[in-house]
């Protein structure tokens, strides 16, 4: 549709008292971005960013940060006196600023994170075919009790005479069922000319926006109501267990959209997926796993149980075996993970590669079909091809004030339990003999020892009892 004539604004400068948390409400996550940033998401598939208005109060300088990669405008609030007050803000910044006044004004609630863009376009299209003043966008949910409700003049007609917000509510119109979403169109002159009219006289102190209604109506003007039938959409997140609600909602219909894509996903419920993640067709996700930012798994992966995979790349055929935890790793096609492996950021493991049973892994380059299969330490290192890391060697990369790099050519054999004193280079095809403490380069294709020669004392036991007995004996 045509939304030249539109701009938004998303009301995002309340304290969010509800939450009892320190940190702004629209700054709190639900499917692990904040609500704010779903928010703007929704509103910049409508207009462009530069006709955004965000509207900030409550620790300002902090939700101007963490959205201001957005390019969204912002409208200053500095005393939170209401959703009226709000939009009286956003009056005001047209008058300063001299910006062209949009001839319809969207406004979002910055705590209504999961509406989808296609509901926002429907109510744009509706405002337009109705030819309202004001159009509500509402829903029937389960438990209205806490919203908003919207009256309408008949029950089955778009006509609305005003909405009531929950402390105000006559015992007649507890049961009254819709509930307004906080989101509405607004013909931007018919609003602006009534906000100067609000007034604080109810429950809360404060200029709300919801009284616009009926003082449109009785200026005889076309208010109307547009229900949406996916409830969970407009639903507000007031409280940590409604945010947590919504959460849970939100990762269940990411988990949807990947099983229709082709994923299988095990007992969805148990596992946390945030909206970015990506997913490819036969990869299997085994319950209780965390697939956390911005990662993306290829094809015919699979990935078991209790693996936290965040900020990753995984190429295709890939394992990840119970318990693994991956940071800004990527990891090649056919690479084979864990149980227990620790990849931690700048870890990049080789096509087919095996990491195993606690490996730790940082900013490292593992080559094509190496193995560092068990208990291992490597960080700031180059390893090539066709590498065996023995058990328990490690690279020793700090020297208590620097970090210095290993690099361990192709074909090399790095023998169990040894050190590897960084800065330090193994030559290919060299072989590093078990227990060693490597401090000097190893050139290709060499054996290197580096651990004293072993001492043998054939009968020393028996003869070690023999003196002890017969010390007892005298
Ligand atoms: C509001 C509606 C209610 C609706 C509900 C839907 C009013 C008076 N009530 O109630 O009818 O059912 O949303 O979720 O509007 N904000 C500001 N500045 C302020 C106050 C609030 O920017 O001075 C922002 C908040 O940050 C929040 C949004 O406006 O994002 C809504 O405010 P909130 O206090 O949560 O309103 P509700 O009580 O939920
Ligand atoms: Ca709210």
């Amino acid at each position: 549709m045509d939304t030249t004539g539109f701009a938004i604004a998303i009301m995002a400068a309340g304290k969010g008292t509800r939450l009892k948390s320190k940190r702004p409400k629209v700054l709190h996550e639900i499917g692990g971005q904040a609500l704010l940033l779903h928010v703007i998401a929704a509103a910049k598939t409508v207009v462009p960013s530069e006709r955004i208005y965000c509207i900030v109060g409550h620790e300002s300088e902090r939700v101007k940060g963490a959205v201001a990669s957005t390019g969204v405008q912002f409208v200053m609030q500095t005393e939170q006196r209401g959703t009226g007050h709000a939009l009286q803000m956003v009056k005001a910044h047209f008058s300063a600023t001299g910006d062209a006044v949009p001839e319809h004004l969207l406004v979002l609630s910055g705590d209504v994170p999961l509406i989808r863009p296609e509901t926002i376009a429907s109510i744009c299209e509706l405002h337009l075919k109705e030819r309202a003043a004001m159009t509500i966008l509402t829903a029937v949910p389960e438990n209205p009790t806490g919203y908003g409700r919207v009256l309408r003049a008949k029950a089955d007609g778009p006509e609305v005479t005003a909405i009531v917000e929950q402390k105000s509510l006559t015992p007649e119109q507890k049961g009254a069922p819709e509930i307004n979403s906080g989101i509405y169109c607004f013909e931007t002159a018919k609003l602006f000319g009534k906000l100067d009219s609000l007034s604080t006289n109810n429950a809360h102190g404060e200029f709300y926006l919801t009284d616009v209604a009926a003082m449109l109506v009785a200026d005889g003007e076309r208010v109307v109501a547009v229900k949406t039938d996916s409830v969970n959409e407009v639903l507000g997140a007031n409280t940590i267990a409604e945010m947590m609600h919504l959460d849970a909602a939100m990762r269940m219909a990411t988990a949807q959209k990947l099983m229709a894509q082709g994923v299988t996903i095990f007992r969805p419920e148990t596992c946390v997926i945030d909206a970015e993640v990506q997913v490819g067709p036969d990869t299997v996700i085994e319950p209780y796993v965390q697939l956390l930012g911005a990662t993306k798994i290829g094809v015919e992966c699979r990935v078991r149980s209790y693996s936290v995979v965040q900020r990753s790349v995984i190429g295709d055929g890939v394992v990840v075996r119970n318990g693994c935890i991956l940071e800004g790793a990527e990891v090649s096609d056919g690479a084979v993970l864990g149980p227990y492996a620790h990849l931690r950021p700048e870890s990049r493991i080789g096509e087919g590669a095996h990491v195993g049973n606690f490996v730790e892994t940082k900013k490292l380059t593992l080559g094509k079909g190496s193995k560092a299969n068990h208990l291992n330490y490597l960080g700031d290192a180059v390893i090539g091809a066709g590498v065996n890391v023995g058990a328990g060697a490690i690279t020793c990369n700090y020297d208590g004030v620097h970090k210095h790099l290993t690099t361990i050519g192709d074909g090399a054999f790095v023998g169990s339990d040894s050190t590897l004193v960084a800065p330090v280079t193994v030559g290919a095809g060299a072989y590093i003999a078990a227990g060693s403490s490597i401090t000097e380069d190893v050139p290709e294709g060499a054996l290197a020892l580096g651990r004293s020669r072993q001492v043998t004392k054939p009968g020393w036991v028996a003869a070690r009892k023999a003196a002890d007995a017969a010390k007892k004996g005298c």
